[in-house]
């Protein structure tokens, strides 16, 4: 049977086992298995849920323990675990149900022996009996000593794997090896791998966003009142940082333009990471962008006032009441309402109770094309949540989206901006997303 890719649809019901499909990361036994611990961090940094499977090999380099403090899930060893006891890290989980979860399967390092695996369909343990059940995209990264690399029964092996359709090789680097030895052989960059990884994922072709702009603004603005206090809000940055990663995923360039905050930004080469931290830092970056972009989605947090002006000094504590006088601040999403030419426009409202009423006001009252709203009151979704519910107000409908991960919210967001009533055109530019 043909390897199909496995594409995570743009919306749609979720069921329970696809909520967070996982990348299965297999780690033979090369020196280079020390270098995986830091590639799952790579992988969870960019948004994907990872287990780990650890061949007998492997294991001898790196722990499962290790592994399993990583990822927060055990680590999987055995193909037959069930059947054995004192096993701490096996699970007893069905390998085709696992093979058939995953949304990638990447080998970092794979061994010359993995690799005649694989080619020659062998499957005498967990991770070659997963690679022949998975209809997931797979990647291999090799890594092994220089003769090996070149003897030509690896190098057939390589020819046999590269001719299959959904299977990407990230080639080895040339250097000093473990063994002493210069040449190819050592494990590929890992930004490298992870790149390969999100090129397997994406949907290029087909995607209505292949090919856009999109500005993205995320996260709180600070403030200053002096040089050791300033005004800020509890907004983390994660609903935009998964409008940024689910955009890209589907083809985007984004530009995240992103005020302070201790949640990791994505780590996408189609994603241009700008740090700012003031509202007005925010809307200068984001006005210099937006011509050249095809839509705006506004889920920044921004401060709506700004201390008038901020001490150069602390400010020391005195007996006598404070008065501070704070000016508003440039309402960015307005401004880009007026600006707007070919641009669809979204912004967010966040709530204590039903967002309705607000966001149907700002929908009006900002010229923007979608109001995303959602209740911060709410316990477990919102602000400082992997979790939000929203509801999504535009002139044609409004339509709630029940509790999800922000990942899948930001699919099902991005899905409903390229269904919006007006007519979506098919080639990629110019004219931008509307007729
Ligand atoms: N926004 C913006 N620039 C600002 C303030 C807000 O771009 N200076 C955007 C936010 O990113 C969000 C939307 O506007 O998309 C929120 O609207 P806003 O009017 O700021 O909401 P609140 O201030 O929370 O609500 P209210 O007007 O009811 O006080």
């Amino acid at each position: 049977m043909a390897r199909a890719p496995n594409r995570e649809a743009m919306a749609g019901p979720a069921s329970p086992s696809d909520r967070n499909p996982p990348i299965l990361l297999g780690v033979t036994g090369g020196v280079a298995a020390y270098k995986a611990c830091e590639l799952v961090r790579q992988l969870q940094q960019r948004g994907h849920r990872v287990r780990v499977i650890l061949t007998r090999g492997g294991a001898r380099f790196v722990s499962p323990l290790t592994f399993a403090a990583l990822t927060g899930e055990p680590t999987l060893t055995r193909l037959f675990a069930a059947a054995q006891s004192g096993e701490a890290f096996a699970s007893s989980i069905d390998h085709i149900a696992l093979a058939q979860s995953a949304k990638a399967l990447v080998v970092a390092p794979a061994t010359a022996h993995c690799l005649a695996k694989f080619a020659h369909g062998l499957a005498d343990d967990l991770l070659s009996t997963v690679y022949l059940a998975t209809s997931a995209p797979v990647i291999l990264a090799p890594s092994m000593n220089v003769n090996m690399w070149r003897h030509p029964a690896t190098q057939a092996n390589l020819e046999t794997l590269g001719r299959r359709p959904g299977l990407a090789i990230v080639a080895p680097e040339a250097g000093y090896l473990a063994c002493g030895m210069v040449g190819e052989g050592r494990l590929g960059d890992l930004a490298a791998i992870a790149g390969a990884v999100e090129t397997a994922l994406r949907p290029a072709a087909g995607s209505i966003w292949a090919g856009r702009t999109i500005l993205i603004t995320a996260g709180p603005t600070r403030e200053p009142l002096d040089p050791v206090r300033y005004f800020s809000n509890r907004s983390s940055g994660r609903m935009g940082f998964a409008l940024a990663r689910a955009a890209a995923q589907q083809g985007a360039r984004v530009h995240l333009v992103f005020g302070p905050t201790t949640a990791e930004p994505p780590t996408d080469p189609a994603i241009e990471l700008i740090p700012v931290t003031t509202a007005e830092e925010m809307a200068a970056q984001a006005f210099a962008r937006f011509a050249d972009c095809d839509a705006a989605i506004l889920a920044a947090a921004v401060a709506d006032y700004r201390p008038a002006r901020p001490a150069a000094a602390k400010i020391k504590k005195s007996p006598d009441s404070l008065h501070l006088e704070l000016l508003p601040t440039t309402d960015i999403l307005a401004e880009l309402g007026r600006r707007k030419t070919h641009q669809v426009v979204v912004g967010f409202a966040a709530e204590t109770g039903d967002p309705r009423p607000a966001a149907r006001a700002k929908l009006a009252g900002k010229n923007a094309d979608l109001i995303v709203g959602n209740d911060v009151a709410q316990s477990g979704v919102g602000f400082d949540s992997a979790d939000n519910a929203v509801v999504l107000v535009s002139t044609a409908e409004e339509t709630s989206l029940p509790r999800a991960s922000k990942d899948r919210i930001a699919a099902q967001i991005l899905a409903a901006i390229a269904a919006l009533p007006r007519p979506v055109p098919v080639p990629a530019k110019p004219g931008g997303l509307r007729a």
